[in-house]
């Protein structure tokens, strides 16, 4: 058993039950005040990037809108204050072309060595259907930017008039090319670009056909062609600092921001891809201290682009996290699908909105094993609310509404000691106003664990709190499966999203205990307990 105590920032130091080898008289102060380093989401902060040739499933079309995704994002809107942005785009965006005189939405191409998705595809007008079935969302259309044939530029110019026309009074950008870092490698079926395609080779094209786009939309949407209206997600590096001279500080020093045009600095980023040696849900994703490094890596692009001496080259524009999940390559059935990987996510959420990245659009396709949902039936994997949406919809609930600027939190991460567990503290209007508490040790249900000749029954741990004056009790919301390897049968607070019970709204079930309530203790103390591989949220009455 773990047992932590947390101390006001006055320095009293709370009694602290340590287990053997927990350091007894360490302590994590929790301030009575909001902590300089506490940091504020975006609103949208759980926001969504959708594979560009999964959109027409995920999203239905105007004769078969897809309502149980609209009602899976209406959970998350439920808590956020408005529903996630989203963003149509990723490696097929760049695998894509428009074609005016096509009947049917897309016609894809799937080659035999790779089943996640398209090899190509042709889209038509059709398409553009599915940026009308989610009322109230505000979207992203990613252009492709990396094929370049006199036919691929034609076809691009072609699609404007389409997209500004569907994104009219919904528009949360535009992007022009998805990880162009990677043309000179990345195999599809060649690579788009020579060996040595530099930072400044793509600063031209992207300045060369970002205006082209602009002079066609200032004929179709002249209303859209605004400046302030006209901002792109950009650069969109997938982010392999180190292995290339392709990093974001280049890219920006080249004169990417020329033009002014950029709304959004845009980084991708996955904990670790299908396929690395020594991948584990306990190591890999269980695993606070490797989202801290995650985190750690997109802040130093951050500053790296912030640091150029020229400030006119610098966009005035956020950054944030506009493509990625926890498995790169789709993930891997059994390990990003599961409940580890909810508590994952929220873990990492938490840990993104805490250190100062506002936005997370979380990756999302058909088939893809680490999908929050399947949005239709296909034979390879069941329609369904899978396992990590729960843990969307926890970091949901623990934000609170953002669309809202005066109930928006600032979020401190108390710093916990194991790297398989994490807590945080929200402060609204400088006050004290939600913990979080996440526990990653991974407990299998469904496989024995490792070790153990039995099953052995789930361990409980004990978290203490030394909370500051005022505070007299709280109400629970937990985040709860059987197990970290379970792929079904999660509730958050109680309900489930399944798409079988109503269509992903929520169901309370009877079978899981709700509305638990704890008391401060006269010294302040608050004591909550947490069934290994669990989360709680304490909100503070
Ligand atoms: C575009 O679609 C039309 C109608 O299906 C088809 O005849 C034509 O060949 C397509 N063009 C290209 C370049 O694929
Ligand atoms: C709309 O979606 C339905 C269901 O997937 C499909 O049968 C229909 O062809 C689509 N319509 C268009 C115009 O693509
Ligand atoms: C699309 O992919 C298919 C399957 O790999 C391939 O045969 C075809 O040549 C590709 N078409 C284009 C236009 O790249
Ligand atoms: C779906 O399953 C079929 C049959 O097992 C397989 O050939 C195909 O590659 C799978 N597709 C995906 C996207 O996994
Ligand atoms: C397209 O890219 C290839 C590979 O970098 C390059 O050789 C070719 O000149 C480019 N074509 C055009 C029209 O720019
Ligand atoms: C720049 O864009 C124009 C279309 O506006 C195109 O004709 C020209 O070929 C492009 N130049 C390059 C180098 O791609
Ligand atoms: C719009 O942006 C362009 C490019 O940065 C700039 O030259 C122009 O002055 C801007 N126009 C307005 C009205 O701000
Ligand atoms: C957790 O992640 C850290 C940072 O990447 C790593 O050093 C450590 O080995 C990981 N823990 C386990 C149990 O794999
Ligand atoms: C990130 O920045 C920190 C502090 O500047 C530095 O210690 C660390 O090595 C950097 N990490 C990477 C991956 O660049
Ligand atoms: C849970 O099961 C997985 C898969 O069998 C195993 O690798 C892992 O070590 C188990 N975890 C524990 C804590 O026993
Ligand atoms: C969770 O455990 C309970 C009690 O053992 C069991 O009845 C239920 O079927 C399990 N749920 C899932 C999804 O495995
Ligand atoms: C609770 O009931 C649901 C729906 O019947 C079931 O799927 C789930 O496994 C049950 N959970 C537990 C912990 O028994």
């Amino acid at each position: 058993m773990r047992s932590w105590s947390f101390v006001a920032a006055c320095g009293l130091v709370a009694n602290v039950s340590a287990a053997p080898g927990y350091g007894s008289g360490r302590a994590v102060a929790v301030s009575a005040t909001q902590p300089s380093t506490a940091k504020q989401p975006l609103e949208h902060f759980l926001s969504y990037s959708i594979e560009f040739s999964s959109f027409a499933q995920f999203a239905g079309n105007l004769s078969a809108p897809n309502t149980y995704s609209d009602n899976l994002l209406n959970n998350i809107a439920h808590y956020a204050g408005s529903k996630p942005l989203i963003r149509v785009g990723g490696n097929t965006q760049d695998l894509s072309l428009f074609n005016a005189s096509q009947q049917q939405a897309t016609i894809q191409y799937f080659s035999a060595a790779n089943p996640d998705y398209p090899a190509n595809q042709t889209f038509g007008p059709a398409f553009f259907e599915s940026y009308q079935t989610w009322p109230g969302v505000r979207f992203s259309h990613g252009f492709n930017l990396a094929e370049n044939s006199t036919e691929a530029r034609a076809a691009l110019l072609d699609s404007v008039p389409y997209a500004c026309e569907a994104l009219r009074g919904k528009l949360n950008g535009w992007e022009l090319g998805n990880e162009p870092d990677l043309y000179p490698t990345v195999v599809n079926p060649i690579p788009p670009r020579g060996p040595d395609y530099s930072p400044a080779e793509y600063v031209a094209e992207w300045l060369n056909w970002t205006r082209a786009i602009h002079i066609q939309m200032q004929q179709a949407c002249p209303d859209l062609a605004t400046n302030a209206s006209f901002k792109f997600f950009a650069p969109s590096l997938a982010g392999a600092a180190g292995l290339s001279a392709f990093t974001a500080e280049p890219v920006f020093e080249a004169g990417l921001n020329t033009d002014h045009d950029i709304g959004f600095i845009s980084a991708h980023k996955y904990i670790a891809a299908r396929g690395d040696l020594g991948l584990t849900l306990q190591g890999t994703l269980m695993n606070h201290t490797n989202n801290l490094r995650a985190v750690n890596d997109l802040l130093n692009i951050s500053a790296l682009i912030q640091a150029i001496p020229d400030k006119n080259l610098v966009p005035t524009a956020p950054f944030i996290l506009g493509e990625g999940n926890s498995l790169a390559r789709q993930g891997i059935g059994g390990v990003s699908n599961s409940f580890g990987a909810a508590l994952w996510g929220l873990d990492y959420a938490l840990s993104l909105v805490s250190h100062g990245i506002g936005r997370w659009h979380m990756h999302q396709g058909v088939n893809y094993r680490y999908q929050a949902w399947q949005p239709v039936e296909t034979r390879n994997t069941t329609k369904g609310t899978k396992a990590p949406f729960y843990g969307n919809i926890a970091v949901s609930a623990f934000l609170g509404d953002l669309a809202n600027a005066e109930s928006r939190p600032f979020v401190v991460d108390l710093g916990l000691p194991n790297f398989d567990e994490s807590a945080f503290a929200s402060y609204v209007n400088g006050k004290l106003k939600k913990l979080i508490v996440i526990n990653m040790d991974e407990y299998n249900a469904t496989t024995s664990n490792v070790g153990y000749v039995d099953d052995y029954p789930r361990p409980v741990e004990t978290y203490s709190f030394q909370l500051p004056r005022g505070y007299k009790s709280a109400q629970l919301q937990r985040l709860m499966a059987n197990g970290s390897d379970a792929i079904a049968g999660v509730t958050f607070d109680g309900y489930s999203y399944a798409s079988e019970l109503d269509n992903g709204k929520p169901v309370r079930l009877s079978n899981v205990t709700i509305g638990e309530r704890l008391r401060v203790g006269r010294n302040g103390k608050v004591v909550v307990k947490l069934p290994r591989s669990s989360a709680a949220i304490l909100n503070f009455e």
